[in-house]
């Protein structure tokens, strides 16, 4: 093997970083709570701060992106709801959370569609149908888009290595002549 054949390799490998790093799909909501939010608040319960549930129908959304990220700031600033609140969970300093807008988004869509399926929830009990899916969403972790894309890696590969091979037979002729 020459240096060429692992100059090759790296320059592949170095094109399936993007790749895994597209691979890694975003938090969801649910999780994000999870991390950042559970620990003081519950949907259907207060507890260290209010229960989350119904958030977004008893607030307007700037108040709550406002809050969230600097809940004493606005406390300060004398909003009213922000202090009465305050006062009601015994003047607990939420902590400024370090969400982006688009996690706080996704965290916010997990409270009500976690409220929803409560609220919506069929009393009466039916039997799951077992359904075969007939259209899926493609994902990145689908074996059927990562087999012909390793094979084709492996091809790659395989043909730059050959490619090296011929060279370097080429050019041993060339000397020998
Ligand atoms: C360390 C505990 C703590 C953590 C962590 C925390 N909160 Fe809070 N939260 C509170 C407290 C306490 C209040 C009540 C207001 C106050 O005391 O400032 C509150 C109030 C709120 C309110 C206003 C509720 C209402 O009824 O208007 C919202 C919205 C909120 N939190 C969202 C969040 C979100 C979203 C997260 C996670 C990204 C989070 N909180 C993480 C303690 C916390």
């Amino acid at each position: 093997m020459n240096a060429g054949i692992y100059k090759a390799l790296l320059l592949i490998a170095l094109f399936l970083v993007p790749v895994a790093v597209l691979a890694e799909e975003p938090a969801s909501g649910e999780k994000l709570f999870k991390t950042n939010c559970k620990a003081c608040h519950n949907l259907n319960q207060p507890l260290v701060g209010p229960a989350l549930k119904g958030i977004n129908t008893r607030r307007d959304s700037a108040w709550i992106y406002q809050f969230v990220k600097g809940s004493q700031a606005m406390i300060e600033a004398g909003d009213a709801t922000a202090v009465t609140l305050f006062n009601q969970y015994n003047q607990v300093i939420m902590p400024n959370q370090t969400v982006t807008d688009d996690e706080l988004g996704r965290i916010l869509a997990y409270i009500e569609s976690a409220g929803a399926t409560k609220a919506d929830a069929n009393p009466i009990q039916r039997p799951v149908v077992e359904q075969w899916p007939l259209v899926k969403p493609m994902k990145f972790t689908d074996f059927f888009f990562w087999m012909p894309f390793t094979i084709g890696v492996l091809a790659l590969i395989f043909m730059l290595y050959a490619m090296t091979i011929l060279y370097d037979a080429s050019r041993e002729t060339k000397v020998n002549e």
